[in-house]
């Protein structure tokens, strides 16, 4: 573990957001996604100043009571850090993550329209970007900027989608901070940026190179991203060394998958929590367990997922009564259409299937529509097959957290566009997530597979997640920072700022 650094991270979602228990008292909850369970550690090594909105009410009511500033917090596990809560205007910040962040950089950056029905950029996307995700933008910058001031020496690392434009706007104000972004989704090709009119496009590519490290989980986002800025800037690109050279300044573009703490999942095995949970899964379940475990988002393709398992019961009616599908889904993003939108056609395709084929005690496919942890590690214990199969995912932390927990020699089933598949994919079965009938074939494949092969597929699997862990994900972001920091102390080229 490197020594001790000043940070400011700077992320849409905080470590926890705030609530009311039922007797009124203030409770902290634990924020949800990759994003969080990834940056958590990080506190627990470093001193860690974490700028994030204020989601909700109690979150504003927290950040006025702080005048904005920053204030001490401890995470679950004892460590200090210091929190910053940005309360947006509710307006600007609905554009920012209703209509600018989630249903068009997120859907454009997974590739999750048929163009010739949507998006339409029309006057409320140009209202969303001037005046929600612009502004919110600016609120983030602002606060950097002032924490800068408070620590001039130390980092700010940058996430994911919701903040593209924040680094620029850093940058115009502290032109020799130090700044880092990663980018946690997909980067796409160039060609499907021009959905965005130009100067949008531009804004994004032009606002994340203000920072001097950019990264992405996988060579393959990565490559897309040194091509888009080529393409839509014409900027300086350098394939050899993984830089780009824009107005002056060079930015150094890194891969780097992300990883998970495998000594916290050696200890929720055991944790009485999760054992209840898997005890109430194992007196369900039948012989065969396929599970899938996701966000209730369109590009995790769970209604493609329900088909191919119809499809798969229809090609084996040997084993109708003998195989569920447990379908773990965390609600997301319901203020959005297309969410909720996709909530009801998961609910609504589940429904067809199990009308289909279910017989008395046996329910085809076991839909939950829950955020429960403890029950999704117990279910990564008792899979037999677990079905990954994102339309694009950035990365996808279920497919290193499952095996990692597993006892039944499951396998792994993962589609070809997550991120994970560039490290895991010689040990799963490789699905295209479009191709029902493959995925159909997948779960077969899975379930019939030799005892032995299984099992040497998931030691592989599990010894790559272990070698590849979180701490090594953030020993190589903190080697990149400090790469791009002794070039610039040396006078580099690195910006002529
Ligand atoms: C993904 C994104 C994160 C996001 C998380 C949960 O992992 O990369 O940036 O925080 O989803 O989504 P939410 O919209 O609930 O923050």
């Amino acid at each position: 573990m490197s020594a001790r650094r000043k940070l400011i991270v700077v992320a849409n979602r905080g470590p926890v957001s705030y609530a009311r228990d039922a007797a009124g008292e203030r409770i902290a909850k634990r924020g949800g996604g990759g994003l969080v369970t990834a940056l958590r550690s990080l506190v627990a090594h470093h001193d860690v100043t974490w700028i994030a909105s204020a989601m909700n009410d109690e979150d504003r009511e927290v950040a006025e009571e702080h005048g904005g500033d920053a204030f001490d917090e401890t995470s679950r596990e004892g460590s200090p850090y210091r929190m910053r809560l940005v309360a947006h205007e509710a307006s600007a910040y609905d554009w920012y993550y209703n209509v600018v962040a989630n249903p068009t950089l997120w859907f454009l950056q997974h590739y999750m329209w048929g163009l010739p029905y949507a998006p339409d950029v029309d006057l409320g996307l140009h209202n969303a970007w001037f005046n929600g995700y612009l502004p919110v933008n600016e609120g983030f910058a602002r606060a950097t900027v002032a924490e800068l001031d408070r620590e001039p020496d130390a980092a700010v690392f940058f996430h994911d989608y919701h903040l593209y434009l924040a680094p620029k706007l850093v940058r115009e104000e502290r032109p020799d901070a130090l700044l880092a972004h990663f980018v946690h989704i997909p980067w796409p090709e160039t060609d499907y940026w021009h959905v965005l009119p130009e100067h949008l496009r531009r804004a994004v590519h032009e606002g994340v190179l203000a920072n001097d490290v950019l990264g992405f989980h996988t060579e393959r986002w990565k490559r897309n991203f040194l091509r888009a800025c080529e393409d839509i800037l014409g900027a300086d690109v350098d394939y050899d060394d993984s830089t780009v050279v824009h107005d002056g300044r060079r930015t150094q573009v890194t891969s780097h998958p992300l990883g998970i703490e495998p000594g916290e999942f050696d200890d929720l095995r055991a944790d009485p929590a999760v054992l209840e949970q898997e005890q109430a899964i194992v007196e369900r379940r039948p012989e065969f367990l396929v599970l899938r475990v996701d966000r209730t988002d369109p590009s995790k393709n769970v209604v493609r997922g329900f088909r191919a398992f119809a499809l798969f019961l229809d090609m084996h009616p040997e084993l109708h009564g003998r195989v569920t599908l447990l379908a773990l889904l965390d609600p997301s993003r319901q203020d959005v259409p297309e969410y909720s939108e996709y909530l009801a056609a998961i609910q609504r395709e589940a429904r067809t299937v199990n009308d289909r084929f279910q017989s008395e005690g046996w329910t085809p496919i076991d839909l939950q529509i829950a955020d429960n942890f403890a029950q999704a590690v117990a279910a990564y214990k008792q899979y037999d097959a677990l079905l990954v199969n994102a339309v694009f995912d950035g990365l996808n932390l279920v497919s290193k957290e499952a095996p990692l927990v597993n006892e039944r020699n499951g396998v792994l089933i993962l589609s070809e566009n997550t991120g994970s598949h560039e490290e895991l994919g010689d040990w799963a079965l490789t699905v295209n997530p479009f191709d029902i009938y493959g995925q159909a074939q997948a779960i077969h494949e899975a379930l019939a597979m030799d005892p032995d092969e299984k099992r040497r597929r998931l030691e592989q699997t599990r010894a790559s997640v272990r070698e590849h862990d979180l701490a090594a994900w953030i020993a190589a972001q903190l080697a990149d920072l400090d790469r791009v920091g002794v070039a610039f102390a040396h006078g580099d080229d690195r910006g002529s700022h």
